[in-house]
């Protein structure tokens, strides 16, 4: 068989280990392998160089992607469509691995619809791809927050001073939640809860009396209660980029104002997608990645592959798609028992 494999979307720490786990399994069964360049815009126009295991040995350890990324959207016309499907018929690709989140997933999806012969691997750091219990990016990503935060935690104590740090994302407020939780917020804020700002100044007040400083992780897709989408502008599934918004430098604001306590704020944006994977990110990307390969070579196309408990296993992507993953009450009920 001849497999195709491309990473799409927003890239995160594990697409390396994925796209080495695909070469590994499907050349150890004696497949060869391409790799598309800029995930589903090198299916489109035809962009792609061949992978051998000489070309992935030791990328586990290494961020991004070798590939590279994009937010092409390859089903946005018929036309694009047309080509997706010519590239793929002209290289004669049995089997493609799409590994993305919910947006390269989605394209997945829809080129199964239209008789593709593709699976899934589920990445992102936002974790909030449905059907599976963890995805690989979000681990490295939070670790990264929670180095942030302890930075900011020193300079807060020195100055006396509250300090926010803003975390993407999008709309699942997992990434916040690990980082208030692993490095002790005093308050955190996510997008699944609505902003209670009474609670927020009461918590840094809490903060400030007892240690002279105030840590508040803000997730950037909290609604502040603004207009949306005034200033962010949009990607090509029609996202708004909510970093843009700034709701942590506004959460400052407002604690300041409230409070009188001098007060700073920062956002950690793209530093916490880059660098290498950590150890739990290589292990379920690889792990992912070569049960990927065996959902195809099973001939189990549509579907994708997942994290249930201690197991790895394939469900359809129409069932891991219907909605995304946001936090659920028991761990919003576990993040506020700490709260200052
Ligand atoms: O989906 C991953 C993510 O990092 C989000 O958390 C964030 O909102 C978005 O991507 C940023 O997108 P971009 O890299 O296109 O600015």
């Amino acid at each position: 068989m001849k497999f195709g494999v491309l990473t799409g979307g927003g890239d995160c720490p594990g697409l390396n280990a994925a796209i080495r786990a695909v070469v590994y399994r499907a050349t150890g069964h004696g497949h060869t392998v391409v790799g598309f360049l800029d995930g589903w815009k090198g299916v489109r126009d035809h962009l792609l160089r061949p992978l051998t295991r000489a070309d992935v040995h030791d990328i586990v350890v290494r961020g991004g992607t070798i590939l590279g990324s994009s937010r092409t959207n390859p089903f946005k016309s018929e036309e694009d469509a047309t080509k997706v499907l010519s590239t793929l018929g002209a290289e004669g690709i049995d089997a493609l691995v799409a590994i993305g989140g919910d947006d390269t997933l989605s394209a997945a999806r829809e080129l199964a619809r239209r008789g593709g012969k593709v699976v899934g691997v589920p990445k992102t750091m936002d974790n909030d791809v449905g059907g599976t219990d963890w995805t690989f990016g979000f681990d490295s990503a939070s670790t990264a927050a929670v180095e942030a935060l302890a930075r900011l935690r020193d300079t807060a104590h020195s100055h006396h001073r509250a300090i926010i740090l803003e975390v993407m994302g999008r709309h699942a407020g997992w990434v916040a939640l690990a980082t208030g939780l692993g490095g002790a917020a005093d308050a955190t804020l996510l997008p699944e809860e609505p902003f209670d700002e009474e609670a927020l100044i009461r918590h840094v007040r809490t903060a400030v009396s007892h240690r002279g400083y105030a840590i508040v992780v803000v997730s950037e897709g909290v609604d502040l209660g603004r207009p949306k989408g005034a200033t962010g502008g949009q990607d090509e599934f029609g996202h708004e980029l909510l970093r843009e918004r700034g709701v942590g430098a506004e959460v400052g604001r407002r604690i300041e104002a409230a409070t009188g306590i001098e007060t700073r704020s920062a956002q950690i944006g793209h530093i916490q997608r880059g660098g290498p994977p950590t150890l739990f990110d290589r292990i379920l990307a690889t792990r992912l990645g070569v049960h990927a390969v065996d959902l195809a070579l099973g001939g189990r196309f549509g579907e994708v592959a997942v994290l249930r408990g201690e197991r790895v296993e394939g469900v359809p992507l129409e069932a891991a798609l219907r909605a995304p993953k946001t936090v659920p009450a028991p761990w919003m009920d576990l993040l506020h028992a700490f709260d200052a």
